[in-house]
C-alpha cells in the first residue's frame, strides 16, 4: 500500500521507500498540497498559516474571513481566476469569454497498478509495483473537471503526475493552459538546475537562484528542443552532487513544453511542468477531454548523484519499452561521417564488410537512400528506394550484408517534405503552411502535417513498404527542422501541435506494434527531441551531432542527469572532428563514446591497420563491458565544466565490478595531478585493477581517490576496470 487517504482530515498520503506526498481537500473543497519530501509521519496541514494577505482575494465562500487567501497557500492544481495570482496549473476560457476555472474537490478513487495515459507516452509498471490515486476536481458553476491522476512507484521512489480535462457542461470552452505538474512549497531556498544549450551542444548544465518572480524555460519549436531539456532539478540551496535535498521534475512529452519556477511574495516556491501555453489554445466541446502529458516527480536528500540513478532506473525499467530495453544493443558503423549523401550499395557493402573484419554488429545506412536525395535540399517525402544511386535493390544489398555476419539499419524521417519531391507537387496542402503566407524553411524542408491521420498513414505505408524489403533490424528516426508555419488545413489552429504530437506517437506505437523487434533510435538533429516521451518508443537516441569527444564529456554529462547510459546514442568519428575541427586519439574517442550506445560514424577504410587493431580491441572490450554500461548505476566523478578531468563510472548492482573513465580536459606546463574519488563501491571490499592487477579497498578508492597518471597532450582518457576479489 502506497496511497493512504483519511477520511476525518480528508487527507491523502503517498508513500514511497523514502518520500512522502501530502495533500488535503480544506473545508472549501479545494486541494491544497501540504508536503513533500523526504519521508515525514503524521499530518502535515499545521504547515498551513493564515492572515490577513493585503491585495490577496478571499473566496466568496470563507464568508468574511480575510484570512483566507488562494493567494498564499499551496495547492496540487492551481486555476486562474480564484484569487491566486501566482503563475495558474489551469487557464480555462470558458464559453462566455472568462477566464475563470474554480476547482473544487468531487471525488476520488485509488486503484491498482499504474494508470495509462491514451495516446501518451507514460511510465508503466505491474500491478504490484505502483497505485494510482485519481482525484477529481470540478467547477461547480462551468463544469469543467479536471482529472489529477497520481502514480505511485513506491520501491523505484517515484511520483508521476498527469491530468485529464474534461468539459463535462453544455458549450464549449477552451483550454489556454495545462499543466500538469504543480510543486508548491511553503518555505525553502532554492536553486533551479536547466538542461540548456543549441544545436551540437545540447544540455549544458545550469543552475540558477530562484529569486522572485518567475523563471521560466520551454519550447515553442514543436519538439522539446535542443535549447532546453523538460527535466529539471529543484534544489535546495546548498545542495551537490553526493549531498542535499533536490526534486527531479521530467516531463514525459516531446512536443512544446513550459516549465515555469516561481518565488513568491513570501518566498514561496512553486514550480509548475507542462504544455507550453503559446501557439495551443485548445478547444473542448461538451463531453470533450484534454490529456495532459505527464511528469515524473523524485525526490532525495542524497544529491544529484542518487537523484540520477533514481531516474536512470525509473527510465530504464519503467519507460523503455521493447526487446531491446533491457538487453545489449548493437554496435553501430553508420555511413553519415562516413561518406554523407555522397554514397552507392557498393559504398555500404564495403562500410559493412570492414565493419565484420572489425566486430561491428551492423551498418547503417543513412541519410541519401530514397528519391532524389543527394543534398539535403530535395526528396523528403519519396520514400522510395533509389535503386539507380544504390546500383541494385535494397533486398539484395541486405542479403549481402547479412551475408557478411553483419545486420542492418537504415535512417528515415518521416515527418518531413521537401519542396523538391513528389509527394509535396502532388500534395502541398499536407505541408504545415499559413494559408498566403510563404513558409518559414528550415534545412530547406517543410513539416508534414501529423496531426492528420490521411497524411500519417499515407507516409506509414510507404516507410513499411521499404521496411518489408529485407532484414532490416535497426531505424534512425530523425527530425531535422523545428516547427513552424503552425496552421493545418485539416484541423483546428489551436491544437495542431499538440496533435501533431500525438501523431507521431500513434506513428511510434503502429510501428513498434508491427515491428516488435525493430530497434528504433530517436534523433533530432541529434539531441533536439531528447527527452522520456521518446525514449517510450525508441529506447536510445542520437545524443547530439556533435561527435567531437572533448564537446561530448560535457554533452554526455549534462545528459546524465536524467538519462541513462543506455539511451545515450555515442560514436566514434574521425579525426580533425567534423564539428570542431579537433583532433582527440582514438582512445579517448573510444572510451568517451563507450559511456552510451556504442558505435562509429567514420570510413573505417580511411584508417592505418593499427587504427582498425585499436578499433577491435576497442569494440571487444566494449562488448565485454555492454551489460554492465546498460544496467550498472552510473557515478559522476568530475564536473568537466570546472575541473582539470570529466571523470565518470560505471558500477554493477552488486558492487562486484566497476568501469572507470577519466579525461583529462586541460594540460598546462608542470601540471599538478587530479585526484578522482570513486562512489558507489563496497568499502570493505578489495578491488582489483584487472589490468594492473594492484588491489585496493573500496574504501580507499572512494575516501582517497586514484591519481590520473600524467601524460603528454590534452584530452588524454584513462579507463580502469575493477572487480572484487576479497
Ligand atoms: C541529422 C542527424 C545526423 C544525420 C543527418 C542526415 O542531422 O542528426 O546524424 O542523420 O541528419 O541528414
Amino acid at each position: 500500500m502506497a496511497i493512504y487517504y483519511t477520511q476525518e482530515d480528508r487527507i491523502f498520503t503517498l508513500e514511497t521507500a523514502r518520500t512522502t506526498y501530502q495533500m488535503k481537500v480544506d473545508d472549501y473543497g479545494f486541494l491544497l498540497h501540504l508536503y513533500y519530501g523526504g519521508k515525514v509521519g503524521g499530518n502535515m496541514d499545521y504547515l498551513l498559516t493564515y492572515s490577513d494577505r493585503g491585495f490577496s482575494g478571499n473566496p466568496y465562500d470563507a464568508g468574511l474571513d480575510r484570512t483566507y487567501s488562494m493567494d498564499v497557500l499551496p495547492q496540487e492544481c492551481p486555476g486562474l481566476g480564484t484569487g491566486d495570482f501566482r503563475n495558474s496549473a489551469v487557464v480555462v476560457r470558458n464559453g462566455d469569454g472568462s477566464e475563470c476555472c474554480d476547482l473544487r474537490y468531487a471525488g476520488h478513487e485509488v486503484k491498482p497498478g499504474k494508470y495509462a495515459l491514451k495516446g501518451l507516452p507514460a511510465v508503466f509498471a505491474g500491478e504490484q509495483e505502483a497505485q494510482t490515486l485519481e482525484i477529481l476536481l470540478e467547477d461547480p458553476v462551468s463544469k469543467v473537471r479536471v482529472r489529477l491522476l497520481y502514480g505511485v512507484l513506491e520501491k523505484e521512489d517515484m511520483i508521476t503526475r498527469a491530468a485529464v480535462i474534461e468539459n463535462a457542461g453544455q458549450g464549449a470552452v477552451c483550454v489556454e493552459k495545462a499543466a500538469s505538474a504543480c510543486l508548491d512549497f511553503v518555505t525553502g531556498e532554492y536553486d533551479l538546475l536547466t538542461f540548456c544549450g543549441r544545436h551540437a551542444m545540447e544540455r549544458n548544465l545550469q543552475r540558477t537562484k530562484l529569486g522572485q518572480g518567475t523563471f521560466r524555460i520551454g519550447s515553442r519549436r514543436g519538439t522539446s528542443s535542443h535549447q532546453h531539456n523538460p527535466a529539471v532539478i529543484l534544489a535546495e540551496r546548498g545542495t551537490g552532487e553526493d549531498a542535499g535535498g533536490c526534486y527531479g521534475m521530467v516531463f514525459v512529452y516531446s512536443g512544446n513544453f513550459l516549465c515555469e519556477a516561481e518565488r513568491d511574495q513570501y518566498g514561496q516556491a512553486r514550480v509548475l511542468m507542462g504544455l507550453q501555453e503559446e501557439l495551443f489554445h485548445y478547444p473542448l466541446e461538451g463531453g470533450e477531454s484534454l490529456v495532459v502529458p505527464e511528469t515524473i516527480l523524485g525526490y532525495t536528500d542524497r544529491g544529484f548523484g542518487e537523484l540520477s540513478r533514481m531516474f536512470h532506473r525509473c527510465i530504464r525499467n519503467h519507460i523503455c519499452r521493447g526487446k531491446y530495453a533491457a538487453g545489449n544493443r548493437p554496435v553501430l558503423l553508420n555511413s553519415w561521417e562516413a561518406s554523407y549523401f555522397d554514397f552507392t550499395g557498393e559504398t555500404i557493402c564495403s562500410l559493412a564488410e570492414e565493419a565484420a573484419a572489425l566486430g561491428i554488429d551492423m551498418v547503417v545506412m543513412d541519410d541519401g537512400w530514397f528519391g532524389k536525395r543527394d543534398d539535403d535540399n530535395s526528396g523528403l517525402g519519396d520514400w522510395v528506394v533509389n535503386e539507380e544511386k544504390l546500383g541494385c535493390s535494397l533486398g539484395d544489398m541486405i542479403r549481402r550484408i547479412n551475408a557478411l555476419g553483419v545486420k542492418f539499419g537504415i535512417w528515415i524521417e518521416p515527418e518531413m517534405v521537401s519542396e523538391d519531391s513528389e509527394l509535396y507537387r502532388k500534395h502541398p496542402d499536407w505541408a504545415l503552411q499559413v494559408p498566403g503566407r510563404p513558409p518559414v524553411r528550415g534545412r530547406n524542408q517543410l513539416v508534414l502535417d501529423f496531426s492528420r491521420r490521411d497524411v500519417r498513414e499515407y507516409i506509414f505505408d510507404r516507410i513499411c513498404a521499404v521496411l518489408d524489403q529485407g532484414n532490416i533490424e535497426y531505424v534512425k528516426w530523425d527530425m531535422n527542422r523545428s516547427i513552424t508555419d503552425v496552421y493545418s488545413a485539416a484541423n483546428c489552429q489551436g491544437r495542431v501541435l499538440y496533435d501533431y504530437m500525438i501523431g507521431v506517437y500513434d506513428f511510434l506505437e503502429k510501428l513498434t506494434a508491427r515491428y516488435p523487434d525493430l530497434l528504433i533510435e530517436g534523433c533530432s538533429g541529434g539531441g533536439g527531441r531528447f527527452d522520456a516521451g521518446m525514449l517510450y518508443y525508441t529506447p536510445q537516441i542520437w545524443c547530439s551531432d556533435n561527435t567531437d569527444a572533448a564537446d561530448r564529456l560535457r554533452i554526455q554529462y549534462g545528459t546524465s542527469f536524467f538519462y541513462p547510459a543506455c539511451a545515450v546514442g555515442s560514436h566514434v568519428s574521425a579525426v580533425p572532428n567534423h564539428q570542431t575541427g579537433r583532433e582527440t586519439s582514438l582512445h579517448t574517442r573510444g572510451a568517451v563514446a563507450m559511456a552510451g550506445t556504442f558505435g562509429y560514424e567514420l570510413d573505417p577504410g580511411k584508417l592505418t591497420e593499427e587504427e582498425k587493431d585499436q578499433i577491435r580491441q576497442q569494440v571487444k572490450l566494449y562488448k565485454e563491458y555492454a551489460s554492465l554500461i546498460q544496467t550498472g548505476d552510473y557515478y559522476r566523478l568530475s564536473d568537466p565544466f570546472r575541473d582539470a578531468c570529466g571523470a565518470w563510472a560505471f558500477v554493477s548492482q552488486d558492487r562486484s565490478r566497476v568501469l572507470f573513465t577519466a579525461v583529462a580536459t586541460e594540460i598546462h606546463g608542470n601540471m599538478p595531478v587530479s585526484y578522482v574519488r570513486l562512489k558507489g563501491l563496497n568499502p570493505e571490499a578489495v578491488y582489483e585493477d584487472t589490468e594492473s592487477g594492484r588491489k585496493y579497498y573500496g574504501s580507499a578508492l572512494m575516501r582517497a581517490g586514484l591519481p590520473i597518471p600524467a601524460g603528454m597532450g590534452e584530452y588524454r582518457a584513462y579507463q580502469a576496470e575493477f572487480t572484487v576479489v576479497g
